[in-house]
């Protein structure tokens, strides 16, 4: 008896940064990402004997002290049958822990292997839920293409999951650059929290990603790279500003970072349409159209796409 899934990673245009309600991962405000195809987290579940979950990352055991092994088997007590432990592999196209959006993909995955192991034959919003229990953005990568994140309002978070976008547009590309694969400092979760209650920026937050929301929908549905651009870029912005806010202060940036931010700068004053977003991360991720990936690839060599 074994269960599995597959699910891609998902880079959020408009983020989700801060929770109404943390046990449930409830956020503040709505939130709409990008699922890459090709990049994500594909799991597999058998139930076995023993009194710890067996859970192996990319072939090799992953000791149950760890963060992500203890996190992963809390989040399975969620569904254990008495006396049950798993056998959990999952492989990951990303690092994991490096701010690539590895939970994301990696709950959402073990949400559609435990559907396939049990039959629960659950809806897509069920099983968003259920991912968003794991990891808030772990609900976007129930799907693909464009998904929307509806914040809710209902204290038990019913209606708060993750639906797809019907548009379709696949001249936009969205690209990372692998700046660092290092576990990050502080981990989403944690500055999250920060954040919301140190930040005096953070009320300043749900105006800012209303706007950029409405905004962004528009360009997706137009196509139109000059709209979604900055309303991206400032949303990321906006986010990391909140942080640097906090107290103590969160800061994900290496002085690579920004080194690769005054590039993307230089290029556009130079008439190129390019944009990135960055996530509780070090890294980059450019989004421009298929036309200028020639010139991406030649500004970016370690890029992936
Ligand atoms: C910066 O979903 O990792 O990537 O709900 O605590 O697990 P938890 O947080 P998580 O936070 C993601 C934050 C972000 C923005 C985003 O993906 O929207």
């Amino acid at each position: 008896m074994r269960g599995r899934g597959h699910a891609p990673v998902n880079i959020a245009l408009c983020k989700y940064w801060g929770k109404r309600d943390k046990e449930l991962n409830l956020p503040v405000t709505s939130s709409l990402s990008m699922s890459m195809t090709g990049l994500g987290a594909t799991t597999e579940i058998r139930p076995c004997a023993g009194t710890h979950d067996r859970i192996t990352l990319n072939g090799q055991e992953v000791d149950p002290s760890q963060a992500f092994a203890s996190r992963l088997s809390a989040y399975l007590h969620l569904f254990r049958p008495t006396g049950i432990s798993f056998e959990v592999d999952t492989t990951s196209d990303v690092p994991v822990g490096a701010g690539l959006a590895s939970s994301a993909a990696g709950f959402a995955a073990i949400v559609l292997a435990l559907n396939d192991l049990f039959g629960w034959e659950l809806d897509p919003p069920s099983l968003s839920i259920l991912a968003r229990l794991g990891s808030g953005s772990a609900c976007r990568s129930i799907h693909s293409g464009f998904v929307e994140w509806q914040a809710g309002e209902r204290a038990d978070g019913m209606d708060s999951y993750a639906t797809p976008l019907s548009e379709e547009w696949p001249e936009l590309m969205i690209g990372w650059l692998p700046l660092s694969t290092d576990e990050k400092p502080i981990s989403s979760r944690e500055a999250m929290l920060r954040t919301v209650e140190t930040s005096r920026l953070y009320t300043a937050w749900p105006e800012q990603v209303a706007n950029d929301l409405a905004i962004i929908k528009q360009a997706i549905t137009d196509h139109s790279l000059e709209a979604l651009g900055p309303a991206v870029e400032s949303n990321a912005l906006a986010m990391h500003a909140t942080m640097w806010a906090a107290w103590p202060p969160v800061n994900y940036w290496l002085p690579e970072t920004l080194a690769v931010l005054q590039q993307v700068w230089k290029l556009r004053a130079e008439g190129l349409a390019l944009y990135f977003t960055m996530d509780a991360g070090p890294n980059v991720k450019l989004i421009y159209q298929k036309q200028d990936q020639p010139t991406i690839r030649q500004a970016f060599p370690e890029i992936h796409i």
